[in-house]
């Protein structure tokens, strides 16, 4: 960890990645379940164990008052009909925001909250994205060939909650069935106990 302030390119030339404390990659196999069509998941997991998207993180302590912050790179694909995107999750203490900047790229935010309410924002090049206090978010790559790359930045104390979006899903998914993508209602989705 670095010792004072500190200061990173994200500008001209890109994000550099040895300017980064933590790599995490996310490969078809830390999805299960997640994508729609299962049957298309197993038949290209069975191909290769594709790298979906990877995190590149600056380490800060996970304490309220500290601002955790990185880059996220959703590589371009689709399992079936749905795109490469990320798992999604809830902040574990809920009342935490999220900002996002787009530095390539384009894409979706899909958001919902615990009580319901759904959104999904567009992620462009040039665009700051701000995930209120509550909302659980996933973002999605709507290109054919292009990385998604975003600047995130979220208070140190957050924390992820995985479990609620890997047993309910997200109400809302994004599909192209041919004429691009399409916002449609999950025919998994499944209200969690008490929801
Ligand atoms: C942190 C955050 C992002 C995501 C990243 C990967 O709170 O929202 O840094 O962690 O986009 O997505 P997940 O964490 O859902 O696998
Ligand atoms: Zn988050």
């Amino acid at each position: 960890m670095k010792d004072g302030p500190f200061s990173f390119n994200l500008g001209e030339g890109g994000f550099i990645p040895d300017e980064y404390d933590n790599h995490i990659q996310r490969r078809l196999s830390n999805m299960k379940g997640q994508y729609l069509d299962q049957e298309a998941y197993q038949v290209k997991l069975a191909q290769e164990d594709i790298l979906l998207y990877e995190v590149y993180e600056i380490k800060r302590p996970e304490i309220e008052g500290e601002i955790l912050h990185g880059i996220s790179i959703v590589h371009p694909g689709k399992v079936g009909e749905e795109y490469f995107m990320t798992k999604g999750h809830f902040h574990t203490v809920l009342e935490t925001a999220e900002i996002y900047y787009t530095l390539k790229g384009r894409g979706y935010m899909v958001m919902e909250t615990p009580e319901g309410e759904w959104a999904v924002e567009e992620l462009a090049a040039g665009r700051v994205l701000y995930v209120p206090p509550r909302w659980a978010h996933r973002s999605i790559n709507l290109q054919e060939d292009e990385d998604l790359v975003m600047f995130f930045a979220y208070p140190g104390n957050a924390g992820h909650d995985y479990g609620t979006i890997e047993t309910q899903g997200f109400r809302k998914l994004v599909l192209d069935k041919g004429n691009g993508p399409e916002i449609v209602d999950n025919p998994r989705w499944l209200p969690s106990e008490g929801g």
